[in-house]
């Protein structure tokens, strides 16, 4: 099998490839992110390269699933492209990752409160009089030595440590077990990592198990992404041959980037990183974990654990002292994972004497409604379509992303660093539907007017209401406002998953509602989880019908909640009790197979009448 070489534009990465191979899998393997929300079947027209030199004939899904304009242009589907020749691509938006997650202000601070301890001793040196271990010397010294025991990699450290430090050392210790030993006084290095794993983004918070202050924050794209969007397209791809085994991979790469990269920033030894904690949906933490989740996708939906797993950094596979302790949140349900314990333990709705709604809308649309006498949570279901997922032009929260939507005479547009628009994100995905909706554009079923049906329109506007596959498309950025060669549009199609997505979650909120036995003006509270709800227009969000329209004033967001539980659960022991708790406590109701959830998202589908 020959070689031949694959250059990389704009980050100019030169890869030597076997000729034969299958581009897709390529830039996976190099790790460059291109999306493959359908885990290359070819069927989402997602993983779009532009072909800068080097012949690669279109393929079918490429005549399917890309315009002939960008055809033309050179762009084809990275998963149907196989390598045979010297190739120069450009992966369109190989533009930063979402940098507004890495954010420290969405951290705890909380005193730290744990069983982690280190404590420097300086022993007696050995003589001939006094010829007792080296482990039973550090036992004899310390009050409470008589109940220790020691983990096999300290064991070895420890004649070289003591003997080079002349016997004053500090051991680290994890309820009564001592994992580590170094030479003299390192009672201050002592920290932990908070993950969170989203199906979409992986976050770390690198925080000071001594005085309990986040150093550090980083995030990553989940490697994952690249074998399907959302949960179900993994579990599928797990039961492929090694994919289990892949997906494990990937995410463990994520996550050792995350720890490599907050050590730099704070300049501390991984080697110091003794507490791990870890919140995601269940399926991540099978998938972390390496345990097969076909289960969780097939009814009745079973997780294969659900409640918190305690292991090693070296059993996980993570780069941090291989005996730290890796502590993973507990599991609700097979589809009301670890991240909304997360979300509770942050709110604390399980002691809230008001009943509040909380939705967590990431890849999944989790929401949570009750108080302290009942408290339920359900998993809509929603779809990533709001990550992009299914939107032609949708794409995450990056750079050229358009963020905001405004419909004057004329549409306005904002994005992410004022950037030429090459997409559309969640929240601009929202606030278009929503400004749409309220200029009359799109009808309460959801249907694109033609501009003959839209009593006054603007010629500016008519002149956006185009033809499409499935009745009519808008363009949210013409040709010269685009960075892509082509309109940026919302098409009829999107619009259907909006709806789809949107409708899910209102009619989840909706069924919780009824079995409280309460109505919307009886919720004290709207709580927005998740970094899509810091971003959305709360306004835009009720015009939709995404959530019940109570006052804006008792609609807030909270960011990342789910991150904050795990940071909560790293730094005391009281919190993961509190975990526990909630994880028993918490009420899941399954819609799947609810009566009351399917004729409730026939009505929900619908836009409320703009005010
Ligand atoms: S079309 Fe290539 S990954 Fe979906």
């Amino acid at each position: 099998m020959g070689k031949t070489t694959l250059l990389v534009k704009p980050s100019n990465e030169k890869i030597s490839v076997n000729k034969g191979s299958n581009l897709l899998d390529v830039l996976n393997q190099s790790n460059i992110y291109v999306e493959g929300a359908c885990g290359g079947r070819g069927t989402c027209g997602k993983c779009k390269v532009k072909v800068l030199r080097g012949e690669v004939a279109p393929s079918e899904s490429d005549l399917k699933k890309i315009t002939k304009e960008e055809i033309e242009l050179g762009y084809r589907l990275a998963c149907r492209v196989e390598i045979n020749d010297d190739l120069t691509i450009e992966v369109p938006g190989q533009a930063k990752e979402d940098s507004r997650k890495s954010d420290i202000s969405s951290t705890v601070g909380l005193e730290a409160v744990t069983s982690f301890k280190k404590e420097y001793v300086e022993l007696p040196q050995p003589v001939l009089k006094d010829q007792i271990g080296d482990f039973e010397r550090i036992k004899r010294h310390v009050p409470e030595g008589e109940n220790f025991t020691i983990s096999l990699n300290a064991l070895r450290k420890l004649p070289g440590v003591l003997r080079s430090s002349k016997f004053k050392i500090t051991y680290t210790s994890y309820k009564n077990r001592i994992i580590d030993v170094e030479e003299g006084d390192t009672t201050g290095k002592l920290y932990g990592i908070a993950f969170d794993i989203g199906t979409t983004t992986i976050v770390g918070t690198l925080l000071d198990m001594v005085t309990g202050k986040a150093l550090a924050v980083s995030s990553t794209g989940n490697p994952q992404r690249s074998y399907g969007a959302d949960v179900i397209s993994r579990i599928t791809f797990s039961s492929e041959k090694d994919g289990l085994k892949i997906l494990r991979e990937k995410v463990l790469q994520g996550m050792n980037e995350i720890c490599k990269e907050l050590c730099k920033k704070a300049g501390i030894s991984s080697q110091n990183i003794y507490h791990i904690t870890t919140v995601g949906n269940t399926t991540m933490h099978h998938l972390f974990l390496g345990v097969d989740p076909t289960y969780l996708a097939r009814s009745p939906y079973i997780p294969t654990f659900q409640e918190a797993q305690t292991l090693t950094a070296a059993e996980a596979g993570l780069e941090a002292n291989p005996d730290a302790c890796v502590y993973m949140v507990p599991n609700i349900a097979g589809y009301v994972g670890a991240d909304t314990v997360g979300v509770v333990l942050d709110s604390h709705l399980e002691k809230s004497s008001q009943i509040k709604l909380a939705i967590d809308i990431g890849t999944n649309g989790e929401v949570l409604l009750g108080s302290k006498d009942k408290l339920l949570a359900c998993s809509t279901a929603a779809g990533p379509a709001f990550e992009g997922a299914q939107i032609k032009y949708g794409m995450r929260a990056a750079e050229g992303a358009i963020e905001r939507v405004k419909i004057t005479t004329d549409c306005e547009i904002a994005t992410i660093g004022n950037k030429p628009a090459v997409g559309i994100c969640g929240s601009g995905l929202l606030d278009a539907v929503a400004q749409l909706v309220k200029a009359g554009i799109i009808d309460s079923r959801g249907r694109i007017l033609p501009p003959d049906e839209i009593e006054g329109i603007s010629p500016q506007l008519a002149a956006r209401i185009i033809a499409g596959e499935n009745g009519y498309d808008f363009i949210l950025a013409t040709e010269e406002e685009s960075g892509i060669n082509s309109p940026v549009v919302l098409t009829q199609k999107d619009v259907r998953e909006v709806q789809l997505a949107k409708g899910a979650i209102y009619a989840g909120i909706k069924v919780m509602e009824k079995n409280l036995g309460i109505t919307d003006d009886d919720l004290a509270e709207i709580i927005l989880a998740g970094a899509f709800g810091s971003y959305i227009d709360k306004e835009s969000a009720v015009t939709i019908g995404l959530i019940p329209a109570i006052d804006l004033e008792k609609i807030k967001s909270i960011g990342n909640a789910a991150g904050r539980g795990s940071q909560m659960a790293l730094l005391s022991d009281t919190e993961k009790e509190r975990a526990n708790v909630i994880s028993r406590q918490v009420e899941y109701i399954e819609l799947s197979t609810n009566q009351d959830f399917q004729q409730e998202f026939m009505f929900a589908m619908n836009f409320p009448s703009p005010q």
